[in-house]
């Protein structure tokens, strides 16, 4: 199960793929009306913020409500940076405070909707600038009751509910770091992130509705809280008064929010943070069995989202957001909290399931709110052009002017169709590239300037310098390479949470010879115009429904199992989900192939880190195909599983292995 070479030939695109993507010649320049009233729509921005990156990312930086300004704007001792030195600011403060209380520059948006939210039942809150300074103010002193200081963590596992945007800026307000876990994580994968960050409390809910069912949150926590020390409390949200759900409590370490909260003052005096104050952990899959916690700081951050939300977005006071990413998630992070709440916009959130209780739900909700952006995933997409272009046309979308994407490469044809369906051929569409450890998007159009063609997410926002490198770490003007970023940026990554070592290998060791660059793990072409076309991971990362799973997470679980001696894990091409989890496994003696261990296996998988991780095929098979120095050939395993004629077997040590699990595997489909 080892194999962390990156090497371009593992990238999930086939070269067939690559040829359709760079014969795509459709351009869409952004619409007159459009344009009209963009923030942005002059090319010099890019040479501007070129000439000076620090002084450009200083501008934007000003534009946030600072305690202390800062010494100096940037500190780059590769591969560690701090930004906004000596600065002191408070993200809570920039995301509500600022809102509320008019002030040189700002109007008072009291009274304007934060925070419109709807269940999956159809319950809805609205929660408007003053209402959540006041929950944030609550909340904080409720935690801080409870013992928490600044720098200490907290743990949420919450469905996509109010509270857990609050919880998040009332840690931010102390100076707490949140680390929050997507509520599909299994209670294994809460208790190692918990104890990974040593987290002192945790907030989560008796339950949270998906696809009309009740998700046992607070039962997984109790699970994943045996074998965590340092969690002295839990606070518990009550998802709906009157629904009679009970769930265990234990006495003395759990309380409810709504008690709590009902007692709390309503002012906590903000902390004083630093610029590089951690902000909160995030875990996300790499290249090992265990995941990385992304540790973002304050200043910088909070600077990287505040800008790209409002040029990338190109959002307005007038408009009514909504980014569909759970708050689990880096998007939820950066575009359901930090970012638009920093511009003052209102938000829309929605706690479930696009097809429940019909196909049309997301239509109905930007009908019902009239949404006016609307940023999803391209895994979605694909879904809703299954479903039919009559659930969409069956609502009215006139609201929206911008439409994004996220997550994973978008195909030309889930481009056109995102844009003629649900735009309307009236919106631009941003296919928007970044990643956990970015912080902020890196590349995207700029709707009211760019040029887009459908599958390419076109160029580095101004400050951003990206490139694409060969294997020797040469530039590649156009063509096909490593995507690279040379110059520091305010929201990178400061440090994988508590392992610098892997962060300096893992990011900044690509090339021996440029320690000062970062390696995002991703492969892109670039075209004549300088366009970025992306092709996904080239590591042992898989990227499912827009989802990151490490494929050696998958194998632990699997080699974790009683009958299984060996596991190989790849991803294969999936019509929806972009890519499926694909595991060849080998048996320990004693135990046979059979559809009930297959139906086991997956099953493991999934009890062990979450169901978005459970396999889709489980393959048997005698042996695994190895080269002779023992590494496992993902690459031919990726071929078999999407059936494929098979690549160059030569280097293999038994080349018979390969052809054995070729045929079982036809037979499998057949
Ligand atoms: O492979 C890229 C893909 O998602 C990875 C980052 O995953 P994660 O940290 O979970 O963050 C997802 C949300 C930002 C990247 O390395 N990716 C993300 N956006 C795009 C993309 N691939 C192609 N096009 C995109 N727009």
């Amino acid at each position: 199960m080892k194999n962390s070479k990156t090497d371009l030939s593992q990238t999930v695109v086939s070269q067939s793929a690559i040829d359709v993507l760079l014969q795509e010649n459709r351009k869409f320049p952004p619409p007159a009306d459009f344009q009209k009233n963009a923030w942005i729509k002059d090319e010099a921005i890019y040479e501007k913020a070129a000439k000076d990156p620090e002084a450009y990312w200083a501008a934007w930086a000003s534009e946030l409500q600072w305690m202390k300004p800062w010494k100096k704007i940037l500190d780059w001792k590769p591969p560690h940076a701090e930004w906004f030195v000596g600065g002191k600011i408070n993200a809570s403060v920039n995301c509500v405070d600022r809102h509320v209380f008019s002030q040189t520059g700002h109007h008072d948006k009291r009274n304007k909707a934060a925070v419109i939210w709807e269940g999956e039942p159809g319950d809805t809150r609205t929660l408007t600038y003053w209402d959540l300074y006041r929950e944030v103010n609550q909340c904080a002193n409720v935690l801080k009751k409870l013992g928490i200081q600044k720098g200490d963590c907290v743990g949420l596992y919450l469905p996509l509910i109010p509270e857990l945007l609050i919880a998040c800026l009332a840690c931010a307000r102390l100076g707490a770091v949140h680390s929050v876990v997507f509520g599909g994580f299994s209670a294994e994968s809460l208790r190692d992130r918990m104890n990974d960050a040593q987290a002192k409390l945790v907030i989560t809910a008796d339950f949270g509705w998906r696809r009309g069912n009740q998700i046992h949150l607070k039962k997984v926590t109790d699970e994943a809280l045996q074998g965590v020390n340092s969690v002295k409390n839990v606070i518990v949200v009550q998802r709906s008064a009157n629904s009679g759900f009970q769930c265990a409590f234990q006495e003395g370490r759990d309380y409810w929010w709504h008690q709590l909260m009902k007692e709390a003052d309503s002012y906590c005096e903000p902390a004083e943070t630093d610029a590089e104050d951690m902000l909160f952990i995030l875990y996300t899959s790499g290249t090992t069995g265990k995941p990385k916690g992304i540790v973002h700081t304050t200043g910088g951050y909070l600077t990287g989202v505040y800008a790209t939300t409002k040029w990338i977005f190109d959002l307005k006071d007038e408009d009514v957001y909504w980014c569909t990413a759970d708050i689990g998630w880096i998007t939820g992070h950066s575009y359901v909290i930090y970012g638009p709440l920093s511009n003052g916009a209102t938000v829309l959130m929605y706690e479930g399931a696009p097809d429940w209780p019909e196909k049309n739900r997301f239509w109905k909700l930007i009908e019902k709110y009239g949404v006016t952006i609307f940023y999803t995933a391209p895994t979605a997409i694909r879904a809703f052009m299954k479903w039919g272009n009559d659930f969409p046309a069956g609502c009215d979308l006139s609201s929206l002017r911008l439409l994004g994407s996220v997550g994973e490469p978008i195909n030309p044809e889930a481009w056109m169709w995102y844009q003629e369906h649900i735009g309307r051929k009236k919106c631009p569409v941003v296919d928007t590239w970044w990643q956990t450890e970015t912080g902020s998007i890196l590349i995207s159009p700029l709707p009211g300037m760019t040029v887009t063609k459908p599958g390419s997410a076109t160029k580095p926002f101004p400050g951003i310098s990206a490139e694409i490198l060969n294997e020797a770490g040469e530039r590649i003007e156009t063509g096909g390479g490593y995507v690279a970023l040379t110059k520091p940026w305010p929201s990178m990554l400061r440090t994988i949470f508590n392992d610098d070592e892997r962060y300096v290998k893992q990011y900044w060791s690509k090339w021996p010879s440029k320690k000062d660059v970062y390696f995002a793990g991703d492969g892109a072409n670039r075209d004549q115009e300088g366009y970025f076309w992306f092709m996904g991971r080239v590591d042992d990362v898989m990227n499912v429904a827009g989802h990151r799973i490490g494929t050696m997470e998958v194998e632990s679980a699997l080699v974790d199992h009683p009958a299984v001696a060996e596991a190989a894990v790849v991803g294969k091409a999936h019509d929806i989900k972009g890519q499926a989890v694909a595991a060849f496994v080998t048996l320990k003696s004693g135990h046979k192939p059979s559809e009930e261990l297959a139906k086991a296996l997956k099953e493991h998988v999934a009890k062990k880190i979450g169901s978005i991780a459970r396999p889709e095929a489980v393959l048997f098979s005698a042996d695994l195909p190895k080269t002779r120095s023992g590494k496992i050939m993902r690459r031919l395993l990726r071929d078999i599983a999407e059936g494929k004629a098979l690549g160059d077997t030569t280097t293999l040590a038994d080349p018979a292995v390969v052809e054995n699990l070729k045929k079982q595997y036809e037979s499998l489909e057949s």
